[in-house]
């Protein structure tokens, strides 16, 4: 099976560098026509460059078809206008890949309200902005393809994060609603957790560990997650040439008697609570309703 994007038109978002670039290049390399959306600015989310600029004149060199979209995430506005330009240009929206993002990490302790909106703005109210402006076009064309990029730190945790790590895990969110709301019209949403050396993670790396880590291993996950034959509510992690899956589960738990229903009698079911023999993965929010129901009538 060859995944080909020809007559694909795609927007990746931050695509000015690291992975957001690798995924635009190899968009464009397998035939899509790909807008690369990048503000510039620098890792904290600070001034402007030409960088998606430069990544379009990459993929025009390489005989790639692309536009450059100087817009910021964070404004609605500039995304709906991204978005008309594509379509004016090539036709439509098929593919959107929301990987624009900063950093700014403190512990909690130290962090700046101001650092945690931010953060949560960009990636998350961005990735929220960008899917909401082509969200129209993919459901009049019954077809769409969105990928989050969430992060280890959304997941699963890391010491001066938190913003980071509240936004991340929320875009895992966004994707469990959003591919029930899409799945009538062929719109297939899925999550991202990647582990890259780019500019994002470079004082984090080791050199040896920088380039077992480059882009574009993860690319291949990238793309089958936008691709046609897509799953749609995977949480996929991808880095250094292992790929993997996580998952939101839901424990069979303890139903306890009324007289149990303590705190007291909470801490003295705990294993029984929280024991992850027959756990499940609810594919929807209605399903720990079902769940709580069917253990009331004792099945
Ligand atoms: P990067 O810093 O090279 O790329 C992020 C890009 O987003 C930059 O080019 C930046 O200019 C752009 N950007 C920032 N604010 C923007 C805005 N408001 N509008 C448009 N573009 C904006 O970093 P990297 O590593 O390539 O990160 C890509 C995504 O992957 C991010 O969402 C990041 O959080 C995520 N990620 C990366 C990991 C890694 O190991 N590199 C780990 C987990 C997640």
């Amino acid at each position: 099976m060859t995944i080909d994007f020809t007559d694909r038109i795609a927007i990746v978002t931050g695509a000015g560098g690291g992975l957001g670039r690798a995924y635009a290049l190899e968009l464009a390399r397998r035939g899509a026509k790909v807008v690369v959306n990048d503000l510039g600015a620098s890792r904290d989310g600070t001034g402007h460059s030409d960088a998606a600029l430069q990544v379009v004149q990459e993929i025009e060199v390489a005989g790639g078809i692309a536009m450059s979209n100087g817009g910021s995430v964070t404004e609605y506005d500039q995304m709906v206008e991204m978005v008309s330009k594509a379509k004016e240009a090539w036709g439509g929206v098929h593919i959107l890949i929301n990987n624009a993002g900063i950093l700014r990490d403190k512990s909690f302790a130290k962090m700046e309200p101001v650092d945690f909106d931010l953060v949560v703005k960009v990636h998350l109210s961005g990735s929220a902005n960008c899917t909401k402006a082509v969200w129209e076009t993919m459901r009049e064309q019954n077809y769409g393809r969105v990928l989050m990029t969430a992060s280890s730190t959304g997941l699963y945790g890391n010491f001066g994060q938190a913003n980071y790590g509240a936004a991340k895990l929320g875009l895992a969110g966004l994707t469990k609603t959003l591919y029930l709301e899409g799945a009538k019209n062929n719109i297939r949403v899925n999550t991202l957790a990647p582990v890259a050396g780019t500019r994002m993670t470079a004082d984090i790396f080791p050199e040896q560990a920088f380039a077992a880590f480059a882009p574009e291993n993860v690319v291949p996950a990238a793309l089958y997650l936008v691709s046609e034959e897509a799953p749609s509510n995977a949480i996929i992690g991808a880095g250094a040439g292992v790929y993997h899956a996580a998952y939101v589960t839901m424990t069979p738990g303890a139903l306890l008697p009324p007289d149990q229903r303590t705190p007291e009698g909470i801490a003295a079911a705990w294993s029984r609570i929280t024991d992850r023999s027959g756990e499940i993965v609810p594919q929807s929010g209605a399903e720990q309703s079902m769940v709580i129901m069917s253990k009331l009538q004792g099945s």
